[in-house]
């Protein structure tokens, strides 16, 4: 489905910029400009209350990046459980740092604040779905799934 197509189906509900950008995300894994233009255009708001919605929430991203958008999380627990250590496998395995996607655009790697999931720390997320106690020997199978 083109981004048109996604803003044109939220066009009427309510939330429906926020609605509209996860759906395109979902689809295209970022909000292309022209995607953001669309949705001010659709929703008669101005370009820039669009492009700050775009660009106010950590979740949204209005650069290209890799299709399967990892984010590992960072806050306190996470971090005292061994996310540093996770992160530091992510990026060999994956051959970027924190902000970057893979060159054959399959991967996007970023952090994130706390997910709620403290009970089984560190966590990770891909696309949203998220995996628990994580550690470097799990990455493998992990990235293998979206491979
Ligand atoms: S601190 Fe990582 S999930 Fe809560």
């Amino acid at each position: 489905m083109s981004y048109k197509e996604i803003i044109a189906k939220y066009a009427d509900k309510p939330g429906g910029i926020i609605e509209a950008y996860h759906a395109i995300q979902r689809e295209m894994s970022y909000l292309p400009i022209e995607a953001v233009g669309e949705t001010a255009e659709v929703f008669k708001v101005p370009v820039s209350q669009a492009y700050g919605v775009a660009t106010f929430y950590s979740m949204f991203s209005v650069k290209a990046r890799g299709k399967n958008i990892i984010r590992l999380c960072e806050s306190a627990p996470c971090h005292v459980a061994g996310a540093e250590e996770v992160l530091a496998a992510l990026e060999k395995e994956l051959g970027i740092k924190v902000g970057e996607s893979t060159a054959d655009g399959k991967f996007a790697l970023e952090l994130s604040e706390c997910v709620g999931q403290c009970q089984a720390t560190p966590v990770l997320t891909v696309n949203g779905k998220p995996y628990f106690e994580v550690s470097p020997a799990k990455l493998t199978g992990i990235l293998a799934e979206y491979k």
